[in-house]
């Protein structure tokens, strides 16, 4: 089966500050403001144009973004939505500088924009962010009733891959063309994002947004362990609207589909269990309490 999926896009967050909402994202984990437009604020950490938008209104996820393989792939997303009796919001791009997208709600919830990739029209070096700047946007985290159905999607409708699941298939990883161990994670639960993520250079740099956030007298959430699935270290905290933000170094890449198996973690030591943080620390009730609901 071929990719529709290339990677991770963008999030759109609908904020009632998104000025604040901007400048505390760049000064904890040091994305840097692209361009205001209107009450809009996009920010990035890349060259792309854009991984982060904040757009004015009552707090909601407006949609998590994912950037497809080509214009015929976005297509193909719509009419295999279509066919499946799906929910679609939009066949034109919520933001600036791609060309095409469609926007739809999975089951379960989410809101996903498919679209064609974002440009790359800014460069990768950049003075500006308080924080020690990315790499990418990585992944997002979101919660549905139906796990099965939702997951399905991923694979029916995106082409999506299978990375990993727990036993119980509450939890399940899915990854995208560039071979990341997931770009969409799910668990049970209220419809909600959970989290948003980011891939770093180094420990180091979770070790500044541990700093940057004392500064503002603030915490982390969780943090750092290393998860089981994905194998990637982590921290988390909560941005500004409750909606808990991933910083991560070592997502585990798969290279090569043919031969990679996904992964059954047996989850009968609950929570406290290795296999969500392979260091042992259960997660926090600041972690557990974290999301941001989708816009209905
Ligand atoms: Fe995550």
């Amino acid at each position: 089966m071929s990719y529709l999926i290339r990677q991770m896009g963008h999030v759109v967050i609908s904020s009632p500050d998104p000025e604040a909402a901007a400048q505390h994202l760049s000064d904890v984990v040091g994305l840097r403001i692209t361009e205001r437009d209107g009450d809009s604020v996009y920010l990035s950490s890349n060259n792309r144009h854009h991984e982060v938008t904040y757009v004015k209104g009552e707090a909601a996820v407006l949609a998590c973004g994912l950037e497809a393989v080509s214009a015929e792939a976005v297509d193909e997303v719509m009419a295999r939505a279509k066919s499946d009796g799906l929910t679609i919001l939009s066949d034109a791009p919520m933001g600036k500088h791609y060309d095409r997208a469609v926007r739809i709600v999975a089951p379960g919830g989410s809101i996903f924009e498919i679209h064609t990739p974002i440009a790359r029209t800014e460069p990768h070096r950049y003075i500006g962010g308080g924080g020690p700047r990315p790499k990418r946007i990585e992944h997002m985290n979101s919660f549905s009733g139906d796990t099965a159905a939702f997951g399905e999607f991923c694979e029916k409708v995106l082409s999506m891959q299978l990375s990993d699941r727990t036993s119980d298939d509450g939890l399940r990883w899915y990854r995208a063309q560039d071979g990341f161990h997931h770009t969409i994670a799910m668990g049970t639960g209220p419809e909600m994002l959970h989290h948003y993520a980011f891939d770093h250079h180094s420990m180091e740099d979770l070790v500044r947004i541990a700093d940057n956030l004392t500064i503002k007298d603030e915490a982390m959430v969780w943090g750092p362990g290393r998860h089981g699935a994905g194998s990637n270290i982590f921290t988390y905290y909560a941005d500004p609207h409750g909606c808990i933000v991933e910083n991560s170094v070592e997502m585990a890449h798969i290279d090569n589909d043919a031969v990679y198996h996904p992964r059954a973690w047996d989850i009968s030591e609950g929570l406290a269990g290795r296999w969500l943080n392979q260091w042992g620390t259960p997660p926090t009730p600041g972690f557990l309490a974290g999301g941001l609901k989708f816009a209905s």
